[in-house]
């Protein structure tokens, strides 16, 4: 044990007293249910994800309620029965399958096939998005470590994970399903382990402000950008939101919904493809981290996107030609500034 100096353990907690009214809350209803576990996994060389269902099956109880909800997702808790006994967990639910704020109503509830499909597509992307991320945050902490730069450590990503209801069965009551058709397959949950309801956002959609000066928020904004070039100018992390958590004994961040831009445009809900990539480049300005890491200088944001996009070399060049709107070239950083970037994104339709 070191007596003082760099590493001392934090003691104190995220502890809060149950509040005044704590007994005389309601009991919350659930569904029991039988799930299959399907895990993401991710190749080590390429962040190329894949799935596999684990054999077996799991029990849990579904609170017919959520306690939470987003713009696209609903949150349930869910109490898995493991040999150490139950354990809680979150599990989400999109309630809408588009970006289209037209469709804000458009609840899943009643859905039958087709929905529950494209509903399992989705939540595998986002599951999908999550592993990758683990992989890029892993190599940019390797970076980091590599070039002795000084960055937040204490950031993860939330640890995620599949249930699939068997259609053989009743589906939950938090499902909104009203029962499985012949045909349908059951409906998948995104787990993941609970973490405090305070979210903080670095990140929208169509927009990457760049502008908290403490280490923490230098340091997620210098992993956007290092990510941006270690998927070599194919993808850009958006809506970049974590919950604060005690990680290692000290105070960091737990990222979670986190969303992609790709050059396929093929990452799932909110994958504004070129042009979100583009307001990624535009947005982003190199605080601390991204320069003590030379990523200003070694990633440069401008030249790559309006240029090179078009010409893009390995995969379809099809996609890229939707965006003709070439504008600054050469000059390194020297962005189009004013944005006018849509906080959230869910004004913009397609
Ligand atoms: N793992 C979790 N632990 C605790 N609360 C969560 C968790 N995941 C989501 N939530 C809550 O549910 C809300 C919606 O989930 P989120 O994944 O952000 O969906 P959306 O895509 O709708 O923004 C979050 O803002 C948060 O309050
Ligand atoms: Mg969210
Ligand atoms: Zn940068």
């Amino acid at each position: 044990m070191t007596g003082s100096g760099a590493h001392h353990h934090q003691i104190s907690s995220m502890f809060k007293p149950l509040p005044a009214n704590h007994l005389s809350k309601p009991v919350h209803k659930s569904s029991k249910i039988n799930f299959e576990k399907i895990i993401c996994t991710v190749d080590n060389t390429t962040g190329q994800t894949s799935f596999t269902t684990l054999p077996g099956s799991l029990t849990g109880y579904i609170q017919d309620a959520p306690f939470a909800k987003g713009m696209m997702k609903n949150a349930y808790q869910l109490i898995l029965a493991g040999v150490d006994g139950e354990v809680e967990y979150v599990t989400k639910q999109f309630f809408r399958l588009s970006n289209d704020i037209d469709q804000l109503s458009d609840e899943l509830a009643g859905a039958g096939g087709d929905q529950i499909a494209q509903h399992n597509a989705q939540i595998k992307a986002e599951c999908s998005r999550l592993c990758q991320a683990k992989w890029f945050l892993s190599a940019f902490y390797d970076h980091c470590s590599a070039s002795n730069v000084v960055v937040n450590k204490y950031i993860m990503i939330a640890d995620a994970f599949l249930l699939q209801e068997k259609a053989s069965m009743e589906p939950s009551a938090a499902s909104g399903i009203s029962s499985y058709s012949l045909e349908d397959e059951g409906i998948m949950w995104l787990v993941e382990t609970r973490h405090p309801k305070n979210v903080k956002h670095f990140s929208g959609t169509l927009s990457h402000p760049s502008t908290g000066m403490d280490l923490k928020s230098s340091t997620i904004y210098a992993f956007t950008h290092f990510s941006y070039g270690h998927s070599n100018w194919n993808l850009v992390f958006a809506d970049v939101q974590g919950s604060p958590a005690v990680v290692n004994g000290h105070d960091g961040l737990i990222l979670f919904d986190l969303m992609t831009h790709t050059s396929n445009r093929n990452s799932g809900i909110s994958d504004f493809g070129i042009r979100g990539i583009k307001s990624f480049a535009t947005d982003h300005k190199c605080g601390i981290v991204c320069r003590k890491l030379g990523l200003d200088k070694d990633l440069p944001l401008g030249a790559r996107v309006d240029s090179d996009m078009e010409l893009d070399s390995d995969d379809d060049l099809g996609m890229a030609r939707e965006n003709h709107g070439t504008a600054a070239d050469g000059g390194g950083n020297k962005s189009i500034d004013g944005s006018g970037s849509a906080t959230g994104g869910s004004d913009d339709t397609e």
